[in-house]
C-alpha cells in the first residue's frame, strides 16, 4: 500500500514512517526538505494547508498515486490561559490544528482514497488548561472527521484518538507514574485500520491499566495532543 503521510517531520510522523515502510511505502508531505535521512520519500510542499491542490499536481508530476491518506498534524504547547493568548494565537492554532485536518481531508477526497485516518490526542477529549486552544480545536477535528465521513461516498474518514503521551517523546510530563502507549502500538493500529479497514468512525487507543471512562472537568496537561 502507498500511504500519504501528513506531518511526516513530526515525532509521530518520523516514527510511524520508520514503523509502517517495513511493509508499506510512505510519501511523507514536508513543508520544507528533511535535514537527515528519513524512512519516507520526502513530498516538499510547503504551504500544502492553504493550497491542498497543490499536493495532487505534485503527487502528479511524479506520476504517483496513493491508496491511503494519514495525518499526524498537530504538535503541543502549554502556555497562558486561551482567552488570554488573544485572537492572532487562536488563528495560528485554528491553522495547525484544524485547517491542516480540513487540507488533509480534502487531499484524501480529491486523489480517491479508500480510507483516511487522522490522529488526535487526549486534548480533543479533555479540557487542557494551558492548551485551551488545542482542546478547542482537537474536538473539532473530531467532529470535521464525523461529518466527512457521513458525507462521503467514497472515502472511509477515520480517526484514532492516543489518550496518553507516547513512550520515549521527550516532551512529555511524565510526573506521577502518568502511563504511555509505545508507537509500536500506534503503528500497528494505524496499519490495520488502513490495510482492514474498521467500521468504527473513532478508535481509541488507552494505556493497559488506563479507566475507561473519560474525566470530564479541566485538567493540567501532562502530554502531548
Ligand atoms: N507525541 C505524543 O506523545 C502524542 C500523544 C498523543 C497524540 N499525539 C498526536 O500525534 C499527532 C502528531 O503529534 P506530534 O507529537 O508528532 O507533533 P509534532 O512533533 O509537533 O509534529 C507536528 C507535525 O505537524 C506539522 N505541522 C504543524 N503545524 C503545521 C501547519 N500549520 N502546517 C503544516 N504542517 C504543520 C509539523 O510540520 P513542520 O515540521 O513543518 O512544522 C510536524 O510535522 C497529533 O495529532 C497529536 O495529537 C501525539
Amino acid at each position: 500500500m502507498r500511504i500519504l503521510l501528513f506531518g511526516a517531520s513530526g515525532w509521530v510522523g518520523t516514527r510511524l514512517a520508520e514503523h509502517l515502510s517495513t511493509d508499506h511505502e510512505v510519501i511523507g508531505v514536508v513543508r520544507s526538505a528533511p535535514s537527515s535521512p528519513v524512512a519516507f520519500t520526502p513530498l516538499e510542499v510547503p504551504d500544502w494547508v492553504r493550497s491542498p491542490h497543490t499536493i495532487a499536481a505534485a503527487l502528479a508530476d511524479r506520476d504517483l498515486s496513493v491508496d491511503a491518506t494519514l495525518a499526524a498534524v498537530g504538535g503541543w504547547y502549554v502556555d497562558g490561559p486561551m482567552l488570554e493568548r488573544g485572537l492572532e494565537s487562536f488563528d495560528t492554532d485554528f491553522d495547525t490544528y484544524l485547517r491542516a485536518h480540513f487540507s488533509a481531508c480534502t487531499v484524501a477526497a480529491s486523489l480517491g482514497v479508500g480510507t483516511h485516518l487522522a490522529l488526535n490526542g487526549v486534548a480533543s477529549i479533555e479540557a487542557c488548561v494551558g492548551s485551551g486552544a488545542i482542546s478547542v480545536f482537537g474536538a473539532g477535528q473530531q467532529m470535521l472527521i464525523r461529518v466527512a465521513d457521513a458525507e462521503s461516498e467514497t472515502v472511509d474518514f477515520r480517526e484514532l484518538t492516543i489518550l496518553a503521551p507516547l513512550h520515549g517523546d521527550g516532551r512529555n510530563d511524565l510526573d506521577g507514574g502518568v502511563e504511555t502507549i509505545g508507537i509500536d502500538v500506534v503503528a500497528e493500529s494505524v496499519a490495520r485500520i488502513l490495510t482492514l479497514g474498521t467500521t468504527e468512525v473513532l478508535t481509541r487507543l488507552t494505556p493497559p491499566n488506563a479507566p475507561q471512562s473519560a474525566p470530564s472537568a479541566p485538567v493540567q496537561p501532562a502530554h502531548p495532543g
